[in-house]
């Protein structure tokens, strides 16, 4: 290691302490730097700054997009010894915690004292406040309560030369100037490290119907979800569809799930609705399912009858890692508008077929949010391939004025994407605010604009 490697190691170690810093010799990466407050976090990063070192945030490294990629020599900074929820102000219905809570921690921390926090993702058991507000995590209940940047009120951030910008209280309207804390939100670990949050909290649902539908036609998957909506007044939580290749893959034989309704149609979806009175909404919810029965918008439904029942239901949703084992395969998060997704798809299908006589395409997504997960399971898993998939995927959704991550992000991964979502001019001011938070860029580097890790887009 050279020397001024050394000495920073040494520098950091004494504000950190011995526990707040380890090496990852293992795989050839800088060490990992464990600080325990945000004064901490401040004197780290400016000695990073200083010395021109790079940093990488990580939180529960469930990351689909390298997200928490690091090169040779560079440090990574975890908050897991900042994971305390200091308060929850049951007046003000907000929880502040440090940054590096678990997703999961917080989910029971406010139920515990009669709140929710509605944010919900497949890795709440692992991902981290800090890692949700970095990408504005989304998840299964966005239809709702929307995604993380609508559960937050304030942040305290420390930016790359040690700055640390305060919270900012507990109100929720403050329009005083810019909202600084949204440029943060969603900003991959680039521009600044968040350290503590204050969550909004919602009022906690006493009530909880959950079903699984299949759906004859992409027409009336539309309608079902504007009749849901409608009829359930403002309590639809859920509406998560699958394709019919990825549910039968998901509740087939080498799955351990098995089809809560049989096969035949070519969407099915999980509704969930969350009430205050559990008679009321199971005797609506039971309503609203025939009623969308009588109109044609659905052939079958099984409804949970207890919350075991439920967690089944929920499970076949949450099990993407059963798709993800099966390599070679593809993970993308796209969003377009509803009334393209089914042209889309077939579109994709097609693509697939025509170079891939043997291929998979899974499909499932937030319908409401108009968010898609496309996982094609195809070819010989080489760079190459990768590519030709890649642009089958984006190509579709740059005509249709998508975006090619709706809750992902970029990380390293999708770098050389960029621009099929966003304009020159605004990547230009993206790489403004860059310049001007972190002119060193030793946070995060690499990631959002980082350097084209494909050198055929250059085409
Ligand atoms: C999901 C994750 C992958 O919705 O975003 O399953
Ligand atoms: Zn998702």
């Amino acid at each position: 290691m050279a020397p001024k490697v050394m000495q920073l190691l040494e520098s950091i170690e004494a504000i950190v302490g011995e526990n707040g810093i380890f090496e990852d010799d293992a795989r050839g990466v800088g060490a990992i730097v464990r600080p325990a407050s945000s004064d901490q976090v401040s004197r780290v990063l400016k000695l990073c700054n200083d010395a021109g070192q790079s940093i990488v945030p990580i939180g529960g490294n469930s990351t689909m997009v390298q997200g928490t990629h690091r090169g040779r020599g560079e440090l990574a900074l975890s908050l897991e010894r900042m994971s305390m929820i200091e308060e929850i102000d049951t007046e003000s219905r907000t929880m502040t915690v440090q940054a590096g809570a678990k997703l999961q921690d917080v989910q029971e921390a406010a139920e515990k004292n009669g709140f929710f926090y509605p944010l919900d993702i497949g890795a709440r058991g692992s991902a981290t406040v800090g890692g949700n507000i970095a990408t504005n995590a989304g998840g299964n209940r966005v239809i709702r309560y929307g995604m993380t940047r609508e559960q937050i009120v304030a942040l305290e951030v420390v930016l790359a030369d040690g700055t640390i910008i305060p919270m900012q209280g507990k109100a929720l309207k403050n329009n005083t100037g810019y909202d600084l804390k949204h440029l943060f939100i969603s900003s991959e670990g680039t521009l600044g490290i968040v350290t503590r949050a204050i969550l909004r909290l919602r009022t906690l649902p006493t009530s909880q119907c959950c079903g699984w539908v299949s759906v004859p036609s992409f027409e009336a998957l539309t309608k079902l979800l504007t009749f849901v909506e409608g009829f359930s007044q403002g309590m639809l939580s859920s509406f998560e569809v699958l394709w019919a290749e990825y549910y039968e893959f998901i509740t087939g034989p080498s799955c351990p799930h098995s089809p809560p309704i049989p096969y035949g149609d070519p969407y099915t979806v999980l509704i969930e609705t969350q009430g205050m009175n559990q008679k009321e909404n199971t005797s609506s919810f039971e309503v609203m399912l025939s009623e969308a029965f009588s109109e044609g918008l659905i052939s079958d439904a099984v409804i949970a009858k207890n919350m075991a029942e439920r967690d089944r239901l929920w499970a076949i949703r949450d099990d993407v890692n059963q798709a993800i084992q099966l390599a070679p395969i593809w993970a993308f998060d796209v969003s377009l508008a509803i009334n393209d997704m089914e042209a889309y798809v077939d579109e994709v299908k097609t693509a697939l077929n025509e170079r891939w006589s043997k291929n998979s395409l899974f499909t499932y997504g937030h319908l409401g949010d108009g968010n898609l997960h496309l996982l094609p399971a195809v070819g010989d898993g080489s760079n190459e391939t990768r590519i030709a998939i890649e642009r089958i995927i984006y190509e579709g959704i740059r005509k249709r004025n998508g975006s090619i991550s709706a809750e992902h992000g970029i990380g390293h991964h999708k770098t050389a994407w960029l621009s099929y979502t966003r304009t020159s001019v605004e990547i230009a001011l993206m790489k403004k605010i860059k310049q001007t938070l972190d002119p060193g860029d030793i946070l995060n580097p690499g990631k959002i604009f980082g350097e084209d890790p494909c050198t055929i887009l250059t085409e």
